[in-house]
């Protein structure tokens, strides 16, 4: 029988799209939490024998690993033949180290987790940085798809003399990419992290740019600091407002309304997580890794 899609989380357009392009049905199912707050799962689509995608990106994972695993140990007991995950955002990538005596290594634990309910794992553009690669955590099969293409094109299409802006070193990996394929300059800054909400970025070197449209980009906009104190130096520099990209939009703590009253042009977002800043669309990228990876074999 053909593949199934589970839209686990209801990221609705962009779980149509992939079963579109993979020409795939997507699952009914019920999934709701009983009055004291524990998960309630049925599948009711035919999933005997089948190959299942879970769509599930997982911004706010806490509250939702559980429903993830539940359903992932549901599915093996109705008889599936194997279980991917397609996670666009890959939550808990950052904990990458002991950074103080006595912390857990989140990223290391989450990766355990979901290698031990799932065959393969798709995602867009994880936070590696002193983890090179999912495989240094994730023992299942992984593909690794980029934004870059896509953010390149959009760029390319939508902004007359861009300059690129990596706000910190981890940045550059994209910026970089991106800056390439868009064939425009790019600057990387210098973030010092001084707390959650707390973050230094150094002052870009733009005398050759006054006349560009900064574009600032970073992978994840979480809180929004990142990017706020890169608006703030590029606005005492009297640079053009600039426009500001994300990988993964999950503006915590209203970061959204607070980028725009901070005087930014325009915020754009991949649709990894569900958002209205979204206008960069990876379904296709994200249907044609899975068909030839994990489909067609
Ligand atoms: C971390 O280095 C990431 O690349 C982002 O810069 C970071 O997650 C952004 O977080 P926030 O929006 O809370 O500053």
């Amino acid at each position: 029988m053909n593949p199934l899609l589970i839209d686990l989380f209801e990221q609705g357009n962009l779980a149509q799209s992939i079963a579109a392009h993979l020409s795939i049905e997507i699952a009914n199912f019920t999934l709701r939490n009983f009055p004291d707050g524990e998960t309630y799962i049925k599948i009711e689509s035919n999933c005997q024998n089948r190959e299942i995608i879970v769509l599930a990106s997982l911004e706010h994972p806490n509250v939702k690993i559980l429903p993830l695993l539940f359903l992932a140990r549901t599915l093996h007991t109705l008889g599936v033949k194997r279980i991917g995950l397609c996670a666009p955002y890959l939550a808990y990538m950052r904990q990458d180290k002991q950074f103080n005596a006595g912390e857990g290594i989140t990223s290391e634990y989450f990766a355990e987790l979901l290698s031990h309910y799932f065959d393969w794992l798709v995602t867009i553009d994880p936070h590696l940085h002193r983890h090179l690669s999912l495989n240094e955590i994730y023992s299942i099969p992984n593909t690794v798809i980029h934004a870059a293409p896509a953010i390149a094109k959009w760029i390319a299409n939508n902004v007359k003399n861009p300059l690129l802006i990596g706000p910190d070193m981890e940045s550059e990996q994209w910026v970089k990419d991106v800056a390439k394929k868009a064939n425009a300059p790019y600057l990387i800054l210098e973030k010092v992290r001084l707390g959650d909400r707390e973050v230094n970025v150094s002052q870009p070197e733009i005398e050759a740019y006054h006349s560009h449209t900064p574009i600032l980009i970073d992978d994840i906009i979480s809180t929004g600091h990142t990017l706020l104190a890169t608006i703030k130096q590029l606005t005492q520099l009297k640079m053009k407002p600039p426009i500001c990209i994300g990988i993964h939009g999950i503006f915590a703590d209203e970061a959204y309304d607070k980028l725009l009253h901070a005087g930014v042009a325009q915020i754009v977002t991949s649709n990894t997580i569900s958002h209205p800043s979204n206008q960069i669309d990876l379904s296709f990228e994200i249907a044609n890794e899975i068909k030839i990876r994990y489909i067609l074999v």
